[in-house]
């Protein structure tokens, strides 16, 4: 089954359709073409919406792709996502107490996983100078715009957990991570990283479970009140110590 779409531009494309009976708005992201899903497909929001002649309006999450087979679909420009951030330029991470500072030869890593934006920046762990920084939205934004709505998806769906995770590291950190290694001079070796977000962006980075969060007594897996060590996730490759902080413990000057 073939999909017609009419771009915000006035452009056309033809979009092939393996599932014709999934939702409108996931054949149109895996076909890149992202909407606002801000509600995870829940149907609560206007974001993904786009029109059609014979169905008006739809909201592309609640409606299967097999519906808009005879018809033009169109995609109006305030329903497309924009993962581009434009407003952070730098961040310091302050560490009142608790972690030792590594004064060696090599760089050390910092993340902000926001549930709107990430950013990263390298140090040079011997200067305590910060030669990198970059950002990028959280491409998890598709699952809901807020921690309540990607806590539902993780615990509603099947692999909800394991799609928020793939997605943050696949779409999110790697891209971020290219951006940031493009804008060294040099490449060393990252000898250390430290992460830090909210409860459930830090469970959707480690895997743990989300579950605790969605009933009392909203226990988290990961420790909350504390820094804590773990092993690096893979995208970090052999970066140790690993340490995902409380919140409070970076700044984020805009
Ligand atoms: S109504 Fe479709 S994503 Fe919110």
């Amino acid at each position: 089954m073939n999909l017609t779409i009419q771009m915000p531009d006035g452009s056309q494309r033809v979009l092939a359709v393996d599932d014709p009976d999934i939702p409108l708005s996931d054949c149109l992201f895996q076909a890149g073409i992202q909407l606002k899903t801000r509600c995870g497909g829940r149907g609560l929001c206007l974001g993904c919406e786009v029109t059609s002649l014979g169905h008006g309006v739809v909201k592309s999450c609640q409606v299967p792709a097999k519906q808009f087979a005879q018809t033009t679909i169109t995609i109006p420009g305030k329903s497309l996502a924009d993962n581009n951030v434009h407003a952070l330029c730098a961040f310091d991470v302050v560490t009142p107490n608790g972690i030792e500072r590594l004064k060696r030869s090599g760089l050390g890593l910092a993340i902000d996983i926001g549930t709107t934006t990430l950013a990263a920046g390298i140090w040079d762990l011997m200067s305590g100078a910060c030669l990198a920084v970059a950002s990028l939205g959280n491409p998890q934004r598709r699952f809901g715009d807020d921690v309540l709505s990607r806590i539902s998806f993780a615990v509603d769906k099947a692999d909800g957990g394991r799609q928020l995770q793939h997605c943050l590291v696949a779409e999110g950190l790697v891209p971020l991570f290219r951006n940031l290694a493009a804008a060294l001079s040099a490449h060393q070796p990252i000898l250390a990283a430290c992460v830090v977000g909210n409860p459930t962006m830090l469970h959707g980075l480690t895997g743990d479970s989300l579950a605790g969060f969605s009933r009392f007594p909203f226990a988290p897996v990961l420790p909350m009140d504390a820094c804590c060590q773990r092993g690096s996730p893979n995208c970090l490759g052999s970066a140790k110590p690993f340490f995902c902080l409380p919140p409070e413990l970076l700044s984020v000057p805009m």
